[in-house]
């Protein structure tokens, strides 16, 4: 739990934004002189699947799920043009910082958020009709335009999931980090800590991690169960990565 004055929550400028040209809109509803919040952070990410499905780790199973995945991921939007698929993340810091956005970006769906909260930013978003392979309509997809982190607790497991300690300046950094003190890899789903052909080093002695992590990959190597997943963990340093 952080302070007051320091909180932080995580934003997305999501593809239907990028598409649409909404950043400048969408960055100055949110600026320091409308909010009093400040960027801590913030990052262009070609977002995997890996980090998808961990994002929206709560909505798995649902029938919007595959396709709210695809959304995130840009192809929804750029279904020909992959080198345009990404999304802007930002750590916004400051006096109460998660209720400040939600209020701006408003309700989760657009039709609501222009009936309720004219003006809001998600009032500009659309609702896409679900079908099934029939042409049935079995659900909803919500283009709403930002993420917005829902709760303090929220938006601490979203910004360790899609940021590094090192990608926000040291006197911003709002989690407790440590130094590694081992080399860790993946390849595939599998955690090791001994170098095997085709695996990716992820963490290594002297980098900075968050300390959540470190505590959940000391207790994954020993086989042992952990509060977070090893791609929650993963996920960011991956990002941007080259995949093999
Ligand atoms: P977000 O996480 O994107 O800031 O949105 P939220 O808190 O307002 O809503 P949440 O329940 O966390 O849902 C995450 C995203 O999933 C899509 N959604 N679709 N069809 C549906 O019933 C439904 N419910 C949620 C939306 O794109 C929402 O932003
Ligand atoms: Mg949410």
């Amino acid at each position: 739990m952080v302070s007051t004055e320091r909180e932080q929550t995580l934003v997305l400028i999501k593809p239907d934004a990028l598409k649409n040209s909404l950043t400048g809109y969408v960055l100055s509803h949110l600026a320091e002189f409308h909010t009093g919040l400040r960027f801590a952070g913030t990052k262009i990410v070609h977002v995997s699947k890996m980090l998808a499905d961990e994002h929206y780790a709560e909505h798995r199973g649902k029938v919007f799920f595959p396709s709210l995945i695809e959304y995130i991921r840009g192809g929804l939007h750029y279904p020909d043009e992959p080198w345009k698929h990404r999304v802007i993340a930002i750590v916004y810091q400051g006096p109460g910082a998660v209720q400040k956005i939600r209020d701006i970006a408003g309700p989760t769906n657009p039709h609501v958020a222009r009936e309720q909260k004219p003006g809001c930013i998600r009032a500009l978003g659309t609702v896409v009709p679900l079908k099934d392979a029939e042409g049935k309509v079995i659900g909803e997809r919500m283009d709403n335009l930002i993420h917005a982190s829902a709760s303090v607790d929220e938006a601490e497991r979203e910004i360790k999931l899609w940021f590094k300690p090192n990608d926000i300046p040291p006197h911003m950094q709002a989690y407790p980090t440590e130094t590694c003190e081992d080399y860790y890899y993946i390849m595939g789903n599998k955690l090791s800590m001994q170098h095997e052909a085709g695996s990716i080093c992820f963490l290594a002695p002297g980098n900075i991690a968050w300390k959540s992590d470190l505590d959940t990959l000391r207790l994954l190597s020993k086989g042992m169960a952990a509060p977070c997943s090893l791609e929650s963990v993963v996920a960011k340093y991956l990002i941007n990565e080259k995949e093999k």
